[in-house]
């Protein structure tokens, strides 16, 4: 812009749009692609210009894209963590090259906060609370033990570790509630099935309950019990988060008992934040996305409202 100083108007330069580059996860599940889509057509309705990149669920390819909006000078980087961890070098690198860093949905492990200007998303932990809560109140009445097999997000990401410690903190109250197997299936349908078949290999009939820590590994899971010729929601309670179409399908379908809501829909918000740093203004350090949680029985009368 210096250079082109002389050369246009003032006019002209105010109206230079904003560059907003976005490293996203990758596309793993229906949840993922909504949020792309709510990015992508959010910077179309701001005006803001969008460098986007896939990541293929690796953090090495974040952190390359990342590195080349740097080296791009792009007004503002925003990124969804694939993992936790790892990220203070290329934070670093964003903060003396001067850009903003916008989280979005996962945020990173690090002591210091200056690395970054706000993150926006949903409260992990209390997602996996209200499954344990929804499960604890199903569950009042039975007497014996209840297993659990647990389908955990990508190893090291935040919404794996924070769902699980959710719904273990309330679960641990009551000692009839076991997880009997638990391993990850990292967010996706296919992986979700190939586990679930292996869990009912080993346990069968002794799975009283699956949580999957998204709804894609779910579904997934669903078609693992219906080919063990198993009844899904009924022989074996299923718990998952996200709220997805695809969720209130199989609900309405009877195959899955409830979901936990988690928006993806973060493009506007974002926006809205890139211009508001632009503008100097300051945001608060965490934007909690407000959420509920749907069982079975409303998945009908809801599922018109739904916006992913
Ligand atoms: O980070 C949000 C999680 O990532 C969603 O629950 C899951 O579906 C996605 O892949």
């Amino acid at each position: 812009a210096a250079a082109l100083g002389g050369l246009l108007p003032a006019s002209v330069l105010a109206q230079k749009k904003l560059v907003l580059g976005f490293a996203q996860v990758g596309a793993e599940s229906e949840w993922r692609t909504a949020n792309t889509e709510s990015i992508k057509s959010s910077a179309k309705e701001a005006g803001i210009e969008l460098k986007f990149s896939d990541a293929q669920q690796k953090q090495e390819n974040q952190i390359k894209a990342i590195r080349s909006y740097i080296a791009q000078k792009v007004d503002v980087i925003a990124f969804s963590p694939v993992v936790e961890s790892g990220w203070e070098t290329v934070l670093r690198e964003a903060k003396a090259a001067k850009i903003p860093v916008v989280l979005t949905d996962r945020s990173v492990n690090t002591k210091d906060d200056s690395l970054y200007v706000t993150f926006m998303g949903s409260d992990f932990t209390e997602e996996g609370r209200k499954a344990g809560r929804w499960l604890v109140e199903k569950m009042k009445d039975q007497k014996g033990d209840v297993n659990i097999v647990e389908l955990q997000g990508t190893v090291g990401s935040a919404p794996a570790i924070d769902r699980k410690k959710g719904f273990e903190e309330i679960i641990k109250a009551d000692p009839k509630f076991k997880i009997i197997r638990s391993q990850t299936g990292d967010f996706t349908r296919a992986k979700g099935k190939e586990v679930m078949e292996a869990f009912l290999k080993a346990d069968g009939k002794k799975i009283n309950v699956l949580y999957a820590h998204n709804d894609d590994m779910a579904i997934g899971a669903i078609q693992a019990i219906e080919e063990a010729g198993l009844k899904p929601a009924k022989d074996i309670v299923i718990i998952s988060i996200d709220g997805v179409k695809g969720a209130f399908e199989a609900m309405i379908a009877g195959k899955l008992n409830v979901s936990v809501e988690c928006s993806p829909l973060l493009g506007p918000q974002l926006m809205q934040a890139v211009k508001d740093i632009k503008d100097g203004k300051t945001l608060p350090k965490r934007i909690v996305t407000v959420e509920s949680i749907f069982p079975m029985e409303v998945a009908a009368k809801e599922f018109p409202n739904r916006k992913y």
